[in-house]
This record gives structure tokens, C-alpha cells and sequence, in this order.
């Protein structure tokens, strides 16, 4: 499957650095935060060849398959939820990023065996940087073995977080995780991708990240990387990771519980009452 992920995501990240360079036309999703180009639907329609080829009984669950929108977005995970065989997938994380020139953005593929990812694949088509992790057998980039970092506190933490798409209250709420953290975290970044996030926790290059109202196709593969890289991964509750988790909170661990009391305490988990 692992291979299958990479094949994908190599294909895509090819057509992605071609035209990264190039003005983009884009078309407003559910707001003007909320981007999608020719480049995510062509990249995604080359993921789902790619995966289909091979496996052709597989579901596949991307993001520009689905209507714009939180309900949509909950509503195509519960659809997908029962397929035994999932892939999961993000074929430009960082549009934004990618639409205005900003050299950070991703693709994310994940396998979904019964619900439990157990492959995934974030590939950085610019810098070349491919991150993969299967179940049990740890996590890798560009094939060497990579281990989450060793900071014990907050103060020598360098943390990450982001501003989701959607509507509503998850930035405001955000906003107050990081008034929170700052000043107790050595930095905060904020980069503009999710994936490539959780790839850089998984790497060791930041020790955590968090992020409200997020999708399952920003999650998957990043999630298996921090965990088998070493590190920890729950809802921003405390709450261990499934598919359906929307506000996430990956670290080296150890962290993860001082983060899970500041987040709380900012009230900036996103499972307030509004
Ligand atoms: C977005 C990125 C961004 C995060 C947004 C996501 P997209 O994904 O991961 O960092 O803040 O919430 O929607 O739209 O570029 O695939
Ligand atoms: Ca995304
Ligand atoms: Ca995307």
C-alpha cells in the first residue's frame, strides 16, 4: 500500500512543481479563505488513477470529491467510514500557500484499513521531501528513519498551529490557543499547511502541533507519521486519534500533557460550548 501511496503522490508532485511557478486560476470554495485550482483537481483525478489502477475495489475519500463546508465534509467521512479499504487524500495541502507563491504545501495520501491508518505518504514536491510511515514500522524521510524531538518543556518547545478554512468561530478560538501559548513556548509557527505540520513533528523540526476544525484527508498520513515517529496524537481533548478527528493536537509527547491544560484553560480547544 505504502508503495502504491508514494507512486501516487510522486505523480502528483510532479504535475504540482511544473505549475508552481505559474499564475493559477482559482475559484472560491465555501469562502474567499477557502481555495481550489486546476492543479488540486488534476492532481487528485492523477492520485485516484494511480490508486484505482492497482487497486481497483479500494474507496477513495479526497477532498475535492466532496462538497465545500463542515457538514459536507463530516457527511463524506460517515459515507466512507464501513470501506474496508480507505485511501485518504489531500492532493494539494497548503492552497493557499501554493496559489500565492509561498513554498509550502504537500500531498498527503493515507490507507485506512477498517477505520486505523496504516500507511501514508506526505510528499513536499518542492524541497523533494517524502515522508512515509507505515503500522509497526516506523516513520522515514527520503528513506532514513526519523524520531520525534526531545524537548521536556514548554519553554524550549517550538510549536505550530494554523488557521482553518471554514467559518465560525476555529480561528477566533485559535487566535486564543496562541495568545495562550506564546509566551510560554520558545515560538510559535504558523505555516500554512497541516500536513507538512505533522510531517516536521514527526521529523523532530517542531516539537508540536495543534489545529482546529480540521479534515480527515489534512490528518491521516501526518498522524501515522508522529506516532510512528514516536510521538503522541489526540483530539485537542486528549481524546486518541480516529479518522473522525477534526481538532488535533500532535507532539513529541512529551508535551502533550501541558499543551492539553493550556489549551484548555484558553478555552481554545474547540469543544467549548459556543
Ligand atoms: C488547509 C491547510 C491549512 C489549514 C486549513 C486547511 P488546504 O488545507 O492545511 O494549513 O489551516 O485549515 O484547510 O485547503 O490547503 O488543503
Ligand atoms: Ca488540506
Ligand atoms: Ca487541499
Amino acid at each position: 500500500m505504502l508503495e502504491t501511496a508514494v507512486k501516487a503522490a510522486e505523480k502528483a508532485g510532479e504535475r504540482i512543481r511544473a505549475h508552481a511557478a505559474a499564475a493559477k486560476k482559482v475559484r472560491f470554495k465555501s469562502s474567499s479563505h477557502d481555495l481550489v485550482t486546476e492543479v488540486d483537481q488534476a492532481a487528485e483525478e492523477i492520485i485516484r488513477d494511480t490508486i484505482l489502477k492497482i487497486h481497483p475495489s479500494h474507496a477513495i475519500l479526497g477532498e475535492e470529491g466532496v462538497e465545500a463546508g463542515v457538514e459536507a465534509s463530516r457527511a463524506a467521512l460517515e459515507e466512507h467510514r464501513s470501506f474496508e479499504d480507505l485511501w485518504i487524500v489531500d492532493p494539494i495541502d497548503g492552497t493557499t500557500n501554493f496559489v500565492h507563491g509561498f513554498p509550502m504545501f504537500c500531498v498527503s495520501i493515507a490507507y485506512a484499513r477498517r477505520q486505523e491508518v496504516v500507511a501514508g505518504v506526505i510528499y513536499d514536491p518542492l524541497r523533494d521531501e517524502r515522508f512515509t510511515a507505515e503500522k509497526g514500522k516506523g516513520a522515514f524521510l527520503n528513506g532514513e528513519p526519523i524520531r520525534v524531538s526531545g524537548e521536556e518543556r514548554l519553554e524550549e518547545s517550538l510549536v505550530a498551529t494554523g488557521f482553518p478554512a471554514g467559518a465560525g468561530g476555529a480561528r477566533q478560538r485559535n487566535v486564543e490557543g496562541i495568545l495562550k501559548l506564546s509566551p510560554r513556548c520558545r515560538n510559535v509557527r504558523a505555516g500554512g499547511s497541516a500536513a507538512l505540520h505533522l510531517a516536521y513533528v514527526a521529523a523532530g523540526r517542531l516539537t508540536g502541533f495543534w489545529e482546529l476544525e480540521l479534515n480527515a484527508w489534512d490528518l491521516a498520513a501526518g498522524s501515522l507519521l508522529v506516532r510512528e515517529a514516536g510521538g503522541e496524537v489526540t483530539d485537542t481533548a486528549g481524546t486518541p486519534y480516529d479518522i473522525g478527528v477534526r481538532h488535533i493536537l500532535a507532539t513529541n509527547g512529551n508535551i502533550h500533557p501541558a499543551m492539553l491544560k493550556e489549551l484548555k484553560e484558553a478555552r481554545a480547544t474547540g469543544f467549548e460550548a459556543q
